[in-house]
């Protein structure tokens, strides 16, 4: 790859549409509110917890993700996390971010649903006065819980249902299929709020099948594996849905086991509109930028491509017209200064 196509993936404007902000809790920061809140972590050093993300599948991964969102307690400290990730994909030229948050995470450990929301939100308007960044919030549910307590937790959102974008869905994908939270995510359709899921991670196609056709996604995580049933792909084509993919992430988790075996680009030949996330930076190894240039490496993803993948980004985003309009103009002057 030249030095050229790196320049240019710094230089375009991009939107980030998979990222858990748990997921962005670097080892410092760990350290730095488990001392703050009086809290005891099971490592002793910043070295020692980068040394335990050696993950062979989601589940490795989730068990040490939990735990580290143990350290999380006041607002001032899901502030502090938030902040933390929008000074990073500042500096990636990151212009809009759409950010999942697992509630139950929390709520479970007694923390309050406002403390958690309030501390996100304040973080999310001081980014977009300090970076520009504009941004979307979507509360997921942990689909190894029950669907009775995904009810539990949309009713302690519903003060606070005009801060989020949608509903989401994560944590163990196999055997907790989307149609486990089929009324849930109709009831918070009928609140006016839009429906992600992750699909297609680890769990087969007829998990994206059932996103699609009992809960009515209206963007898809992930999506690896909808790839095997190409009568899934035409359908995803056909409804012009986006994919949120995760190339470190999908490293890292043993979704593929080399990045230059990535489905990225066959995503794209197949008229997918797929884009490049992050997913969990903290503990796979980059954030925005890191996943272009390294997919952009092993691909030897072309001009054209990386072009098509910033678009992507924002027309994959819920911005209104307008701004992505602007930000689709802002690529093509990029584009210019990078010609062919
Ligand atoms: N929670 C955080 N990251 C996740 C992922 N990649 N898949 C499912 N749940 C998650
Ligand atoms: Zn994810």
């Amino acid at each position: 790859m030249t030095d050229t196509l790196i320049e240019l993936v710094r230089a375009l404007p991009k939107a980030e549409l998979h990222l858990h902000l748990e997921g962005s809790l670097e080892p410092e920061l760990m350290f730095a509110l488990a001392q703050r809140n009086g809290i005891a972590i099971p490592f002793a050093s910043v070295e020692e917890v980068r040394a335990a993300y050696s993950f062979s599948n989601l589940q490795d991964f989730l068990d040490i993700y939990y735990q580290g969102a143990g350290v999380l307690v006041t607002e001032q400290d899901f502030h502090d996390l938030t902040m933390a990730y929008l000074e990073k994909v500042a500096a990636d030229n990151c212009r809009h971010v759409e950010v999942f948050f697992d509630p139950q995470t929390h709520t479970e450990r007694g923390i309050a649903f406002g403390t958690v929301v309030e501390g996100i939100t304040r973080a999310l308007a001081d980014g977009k006065a300090r970076f520009g960044i504009s941004s979307h919030l979507i509360l997921c549910f942990l689909r190894h819980l029950s669907e009775e307590e995904a009810f539990k937790t949309l009713e302690e959102a519903e003060p606070w249902l005009d801060r989020f974008l949608g509903v989401g869905l994560d944590s163990s994908e196999v055997g907790h299929p989307p149609a486990k939270f089929a009324r849930v995510f109709a009831a918070a359709r009928a609140k006016g709020l839009k429906l992600f899921a992750h699909a297609g991670e680890e769990g087969p196609p007829e998990y994206v099948w059932e996103a699609l056709d009992v809960i009515g996604i209206d963007r898809i995580d992930h999506g690896n594996r909808a790839l095997e049933d190409s009568a899934l792909v035409d359908r995803i084509v056909a409804d012009g849905l986006t994919l949120t993919v995760c190339p470190l992430s999908n490293l890292s988790l043993c979704v593929v086991h080399d990045l230059k075996s990535h489905p990225l680009r066959t995503m794209l030949a197949r008229g997918l509109r797929a884009t490049i996330n992050s997913d969990d930076p903290a503990y796979f190894g980059g954030y925005l930028n890191t996943n272009w240039v390294q997919t952009t490496q092993a691909l030897d993803l072309t001009r054209d491509e990386l072009l098509t993948l910033a678009r992507n980004s924002f027309t994959g985003s819920f911005l209104p017209q307008a701004d992505i309009d602007r930000h689709l103009a802002e690529i093509e002057t990029v584009a210019a200064r990078f010609a062919a």
